[in-house]
C-alpha cells in the first residue's frame, strides 16, 4: 500500500467517513481473497467502490483485461485516480444504488461483481437497490463478491430473502487492517 494512496484515503474519509468507510486501502490478503474465484472466463466483471484500484489490480492479475473492467466509484478523488492508473477500463462515477439505470459494456452480461462498498453503513433500502442493479448485470451463474469488516453477512437476511440470495463465507484475511471477511452471494437455484 503506497503512502500516496493511504493520503486519498485519508483525505476522501475526512471529508465524508460514512462514504468511504475506511482510513486506508485494503491490503493485498483481502485482494487475494477476494478475487481468488475470479478468472478470465468471469469476463467482463464489475467492481464497486473501487477507490485506489487494489482489487482492480488483483483483478488483473486473475487475467483479466483493462477494458472487460466497469469500475464504479462515485468519489471525486478516486475516480480521478482510477481514470489514470487503469486507462484502460471503464470508470463510471456514479453512485452504486443507480447500478441499474447505467449502461455497462454495450449490455453484456457480467460473471462477477467485487464490491468494496461499505455495505455497514448503508440503510437496508439501499442495500437492496444496489444488489438488484448488480444482479440485474450478472449472468445466471454470476455472484457478487463482498468485503466486510463485521462478523456477520453485511447484506442483511431480510434483503436477502426479498432478493431470493444465497450467502456463503469465503474466509477472512487476518493480514488486513482490520481483518476482514468475505462473501459470496449468489441467486438461490432450486
Ligand atoms: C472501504 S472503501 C474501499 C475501496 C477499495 N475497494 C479498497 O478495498 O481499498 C469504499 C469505497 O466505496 C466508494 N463508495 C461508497 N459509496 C459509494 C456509492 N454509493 N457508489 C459508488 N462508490 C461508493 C467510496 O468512495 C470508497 O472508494
Amino acid at each position: 500500500m503506497s503512502l500516496r494512496d493511504t493520503f486519498s484515503f485519508l483525505g476522501d474519509w475526512t471529508s465524508d467517513p460514512r462514504r468511504v468507510g475506511a482510513i486506508a486501502p485494503s491490503g493485498r490478503a483481502l485482494a487475494r481473497l477476494i478475487t481468488a474465484e475470479i478468472d478470465a472466463g468471469a469476463a467482463p466483471v464489475i467492481e464497486l467502490g473501487a477507490g485506489t484500484g487494489v482489487f482492480t489490480r488483483a483483478l488483473l492479475g486473475r487475467g483479466l483485461r483493462p477494458q472487460d473492467l466497469s469500475l464504479v466509484e462515485y468519489g471525486d478523488v478516486f475516480a480521478n485516480v482510477l481514470r489514470q492508473r487503469f486507462p484502460g477500463a471503464h470508470v463510471h462515477q456514479i453512485d452504486a444504488a443507480r447500478l441499474s439505470e447505467a449502461m455497462l459494456f454495450d449490455g453484456a452480461r457480467a460473471g462477477a461483481v467485487v464490491s468494496g462498498l461499505p455495505l455497514l453503513n448503508m440503510s437496508a433500502e439501499t442495500i437492496s437497490a444496489i444488489l438488484q442493479g448488480a444482479f440485474s448485470h450478472l449472468r445466471e451463474d454470476g455472484a457478487f463478491y463482498q468485503f466486510t469488516y463485521g462478523w456477520r453477512c453485511p447484506v442483511p437476511a431480510a434483503v436477502r430473502r426479498q432478493l431470493d440470495l444465497h450467502a456463503t463465507h469465503l474466509g477472512r484475511a487476518w493480514w488486513n487492517l482490520p481483518p476482514a471477511a468475505v462473501w459470496r452471494i449468489e441467486r438461490r437455484h432450486w
